[in-house]
């Protein structure tokens, strides 16, 4: 079943030069395809947008602060089950629980900077694909 994914890899996977790491954990997946890639700035309007099922939520504002502190590569996954299979590499959203192995579980400490988001649905995937690739889908 071929899905479509968005990914970002948050500032703090800039910051610390892991971007070439875990872009190679997608690409070396067998048939998955990066279809589009870019590092980019993100607004506070659209990081709302993103993030609208967690307005109100104590980790909130920390969180689109976070992810207004440097620049983002936000990415288009192409492939076999991409959506569940991005979440799996990307282990569970706190890095001390996720497996050695996966990326937040090899690279994270901080709940926050977890280094990677990867859409969990194919709803969440199409609704979050629009907003950050407008046009395209
Ligand atoms: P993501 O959306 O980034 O792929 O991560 P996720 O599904 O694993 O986690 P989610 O519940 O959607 O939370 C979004 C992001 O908010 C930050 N967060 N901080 N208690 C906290 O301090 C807390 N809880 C969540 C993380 O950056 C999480 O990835
Ligand atoms: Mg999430």
């Amino acid at each position: 079943m071929t899905q479509r994914t968005l990914v970002l890899l948050k500032p703090d996977a800039v910051r610390r030069a892991l971007v070439g790491e875990i872009v190679s954990r997608i690409e070396r997946k067998a048939d998955w395809r990066i279809t589009a890639l870019e590092l980019r700035t993100l607004d506070r309007a659209t990081l709302e947008t993103h993030y609208a099922e967690h307005v109100g939520r104590p980790f909130y504002e920390p969180l689109v602060e976070f992810m207004l502190s440097g620049p983002v590569v936000a990415m288009v996954v192409e492939g076999e089950r991409v959506v569940e299979g991005v979440r799996t590499l990307t282990g569970p959203t706190d890095p001390i629980a996720a497996a050695p192995g996966s990326i937040r579980g090899d690279y994270g400490t901080i709940v926050r900077e977890n280094l990677i988001h990867a859409s969990d649905s194919e709803e969440s995937a199409e609704r979050e694909l629009k907003i950050f690739f407008p046009g395209s889908f």
